[in-house]
């Protein structure tokens, strides 16, 4: 499978902070990797810094194959190629859930309002928001279903890759659920995806790898079934300290 994103010794700081030191990272199409790590990890950093809403200090990130870190980079055409979805949805407020979807699409994509409509109907289906929620504001839905017209407004755009950062951290146990739900179903059509989570029964149900992130660096990665085997100390105890929180929301 081709390589859809590939960072190499990508460097970060915040002044005196390093944020990020030497982080590198590859995804492959139709793959779900799931980056996990303490706090202060870097994963929100890196992963921002992927499609260049953070530039990094050092380093080299291609998205399909084109460097987006080079200076003559396109990068708004190359940010097209991915879908970001946040922590804290995003949604535009005066905009309905449909609304929120088209402006996109018409703006940037360029489509008639009659196509990007039927976009949107398509794109809200596939994260179970209903026809009765489509004409709803943000403030008039619930977490979980304002993190899903999230989701729907990122997949609408086609993206080569989706980038979730801790895409449930800010619901309740039970809306998480139905957004990771919608994450697994997402992942299992094949959609690439690269997701930061503290979820564990989520990351080794849904993860085909699942990397480990910490002090600014990717340590080491692997499959779930190999997370028993990890080489290092460092990983061993970032694992046994994840797996004590273990809270199964799909497991
Ligand atoms: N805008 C900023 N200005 C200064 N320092 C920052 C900024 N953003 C992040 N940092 C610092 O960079 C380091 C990495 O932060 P980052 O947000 O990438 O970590 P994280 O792994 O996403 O953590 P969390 O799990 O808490 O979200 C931390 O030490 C943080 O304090
Ligand atoms: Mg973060």
């Amino acid at each position: 499978m081709k390589v859809v994103i590939k960072a190499e010794n990508v460097w970060k700081k915040y002044g005196s902070t390093i944020a990020l030191r030497g982080a590198s990272l590859e995804l492959r199409e139709g793959e779900t990797k799931v980056i996990i790590g303490p706090s202060g990890a870097g994963k929100s950093t890196f992963l921002k810094c992927l499609n260049l809403l953070i530039r990094p200090d050092e380093g080299r990130i291609c998205i399909d194959g084109e460097e987006i870190t080079s200076l003559k980079a396109d990068i708004i055409r190359l940010r097209q190629k991915i879908g970001f979805v946040f922590q804290e949805f995003n949604l535009f407020h005066h905009l309905t859930a449909v609304g929120n979807i088209t402006i996109g699409l018409t703006k940037v994509k360029g489509m008639s309002k009659e196509d990007a409509l039927e976009k949107a109907k398509r794109v809200l289906k596939m994260v179970h928001i209903g026809e009765d929620l489509w004409n709803k504001y943000p403030a008039q839905l619930s977490g979980g279903q304002k993190q899903r017209v999230a989701i729907a407004r990122a997949l609408a755009m086609d993206p080569l890759v989706m980038l979730y950062d801790e895409p449930t951290s800010a619901l309740d146990p039970g809306l998480s659920s139905e957004v990771l739900l919608v994450i697994k179903d997402l992942s299992e059509r094949g959609i690439t995806s690269l997701v930061v989570t503290h979820e564990m029964g989520f990351a080794y149900e849904v993860a085909d790898t699942i990397a480990i992130m910490n002090n600014g660096r990717i340590i080491e990665e692997g499959s779930p079934e190999e997370m028993e085997y990890m080489k290092t100390k460092e990983a061993r105890n970032i694992l046994n300290r994840w797996n004590g929180m273990k809270n199964g929301v799909l497991a």
